[in-house]
């Protein structure tokens, strides 16, 4: 890989310990995936801040970056494993508190802004259409290159804290023109309509088009909410983080379809709920909000939730961005949800939040919420529309 001087001299330690550091990943990353060049990002996201999934060894890792590292563009970072000030009543122990605000500690210390979000193109971290920025949080990674345009891998929590450092990522894979191309014609006949449908549809094509970039017709009126959790649904279940939809997402304009077709049938979307949904009655946890909630969505919630009460031993939690929350306080939602017994959960999620164990069952508007809930959390899972599952969280059951 060709370095300039600047970033030899990096590499050789001129700008520090931590910088040099970054360097080496960066440059060895590069020489891995046959990148020519390092080139200049305008923002990044970092994944792998809750303490629970980086333990003592990534927090002591953060710890020794932040002595002199300091991070060059706009960072950002993805959910924490808790509320970082409203922490005990999302029932945090004390002692995961104290190392959760030690990891945030850190990035603040390497000049990172601490807004715990996957959904960072909602609260001003929003790049412009063919900007190479460096992200990784998978659904937000999805979003930014198919809906905005802009260029990015899914980067592991330390190439994209490397990034950071030095402003720059190695030139390969979704940052190349050539690699941006629509691999396989998923064209759409089932009717599309909720936002469970686009994460049942997430899944049933991420499942179909493994490691493929899909273009899709047939999806005409999506909203923004729905491009979000189709954006979390298609690549955890498989496609990679882009994809194209006609008179909808920029680069689906003028691109050549591909001549590998995928239909989806009105089977296929239902027979992807059933996958999805395990046979439960009983709802202990009902989950809103992943990715998180935009403000429409909390609007929603609070017109549902105004006057009810959610049930004795159901525990409801609407997960968005801390400015979103402050949005939702000035326009009244908050109050609203919080006086039904709802619990506004900022910077954190029921993915990355240590949950394991306190709940068997959970209801939610989010078919990438079901993978996790299931495969790392033994929940057993409901997918339905905001209305079923607000539904049970004043029922305590599903469909009642
Ligand atoms: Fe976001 Fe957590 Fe879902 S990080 S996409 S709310 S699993």
């Amino acid at each position: 890989m060709d370095l300039t001087k600047e970033d030899e001299n990096i590499l050789n330690g001129s700008a520090g310990n931590a910088a040099a550091k970054s360097m080496k990943i960066l440059t060895a990353l590069g020489e891995i995936y046959g990148a020519e060049k390092l080139i200049p990002v305008g923002s990044v996201q970092i994944a792998g801040v809750s303490y629970h999934n980086l333990g003592d060894a990534g927090l002591e890792y953060l710890a020794e970056l932040a002595l002199d590292g300091k991070v060059k563009v706009k960072t950002t970072l993805n959910p924490a494993g808790m509320d970082l000030t409203d922490w005990r009543k999302l029932g945090i122990s004390p002692d995961f508190a104290e190392k959760q605000l030690k990891v945030v500690d850190a990035f603040s210390k390497m000049g990172v802004d601490t807004t715990c979000t996957c959904t960072p193109y909602l609260i001003g971290n929003l790049p412009k259409f063919g900007e190479h920025i460096a992200w990784s949080e998978s659904s937000a990674v999805t979003y930014i290159n198919s809906v905005v345009g802009a260029r990015t891998n899914r980067e592991g929590g330390p190439s994209a804290i490397a990034a950071a450092i030095v402003g720059k990522t190695p030139a390969y894979g979704l940052h190349l023109d050539e690699n941006r191309l629509a691999d396989v014609h998923v064209k759409v006949e089932a009717k599309v309509k909720t936002l469970p449908d686009y994460g049942a549809l997430g899944y049933f094509i991420g499942n179909n088009a493994q490691l493929k970039i899909p273009y899709i017709t047939g999806l005409k009126k999506s909203s923004l909410d729905m491009l979000k959790s189709f954006s979390a649904s298609v690549v955890t279940y498989g496609a990679k983080p882009l994809y194209h939809i006609e008179g909808v997402t920029p680069e689906a304009k003028g691109m050549e379809v591909p001549q590998e077709k995928l239909v989806v049938t009105q089977k296929d979307l239902d027979d992807s709920y059933n996958v999805l949904n395990d046979e439960i009655g009983g709802i202990e946890f009902v989950s809103l909000g992943c990715p998180h909630c935009s403000i429409g969505e909390v609007g929603e919630i609070a017109e549902f939730l105004d006057g009810k009460k959610v049930k004795d031993g159901v525990e409801l939690w609407v997960a968005l961005a801390r400015p979103v929350k402050k949005l939702a306080d000035e326009k009244g939602y908050t109050k609203i949800i919080e006086d039904a017994g709802g619990k506004m959960a900022c910077d954190t999620c029921m993915v990355v939040a240590p949950l394991k164990g306190r709940f068997k069952t959970i209801a939610t508007t989010s078919a990438k919420a079901c993978f996790y809930a299931r495969g790392k959390n033994d929940m057993k899972v409901r997918l339905g529309s905001f209305q079923d599952c607000l539904n049970a969280s004043v029922t305590g059951r599903w469909g009642a």
